[in-house]
């Protein structure tokens, strides 16, 4: 059987992002499960502020982009800071863009095509306490209003700021067992729904 391709990626672009270091954590832990992980920098995507006259004068070539990246992958992981109390206008801004409708476009005139069925875990670390966990309720409301499946389980890394090692590798086990269970959890959703 092939192995299940997962799309990581966190709602940071700052350079020590403890949401981007928990990403590519869990790209590693993916690959313990033999999971197929693409690891996504939100950096990499030219997405302006979303505006309707903008959109109006042509969707950005990166929002296509990571239209393809997202609906080529059944199940996707985002590591959510919390700004708020919430998620990240970043992640916003990126999910608006990507869930609206390209008009005249042969596959993507159909805006929440790249979201229905995917298979959506939710992880989230923050310096604070409850490590980010509010965002992530949040971020599960839009993720179903999408059409996505959000897996039941979640994992919140508080004091993420002394959360990993050098090399970036979770230190404590017990968010170790908490990222490997959300990711077995996910995988194993996305297989028994065929997403
Ligand atoms: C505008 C703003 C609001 C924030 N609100 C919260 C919050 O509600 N809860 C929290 O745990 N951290 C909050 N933080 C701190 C972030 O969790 C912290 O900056 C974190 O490092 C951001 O994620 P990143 O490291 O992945 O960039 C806030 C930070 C900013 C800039």
């Amino acid at each position: 059987m092939a192995a299940m391709k997962i799309l990581i990626f966190a709602g940071s672009t700052r350079q020590q992002s403890h949401n981007r270091r928990l990403a590519a954590a869990a790209t590693e832990i993916a690959r313990e499960f033999s999971a197929q992980p693409t690891l996504l920098e939100l950096s990499q995507f030219d997405i302006p502020m979303y505006n309707a006259d903008l959109e109006a004068r042509g969707t950005p070539a990166d929002v296509l982009r990571l239209k393809e990246e997202m609906h080529s992958h059944p199940a996707w992981l985002i590591c959510s800071p919390e700004y708020n109390g919430s998620y990240t206008a970043l992640l916003k801004n990126t999910l608006d863009w990507a869930s609206s409708p390209v008009a005249g476009h042969a596959q993507w005139a159909d805006g929440t095509l790249a979201f229905r069925g995917k298979v959506v875990a939710t992880a989230s670390a923050s310096p604070g306490g409850l490590g980010g966990l509010r965002s992530q309720a949040h971020l599960a409301a839009l993720l179903l209003n999408l059409g996505c499946w959000v897996v039941p389980r979640s994992h919140a890394v508080g004091q993420a700021h002394e959360a990993f090692d050098e090399a970036g590798r979770l230190k404590s086990g017990r968010h170790l067992d908490g990222m490997r269970a959300l990711l077995e959890q996910t995988l194993w959703a996305t297989q028994r729904l065929g997403a």
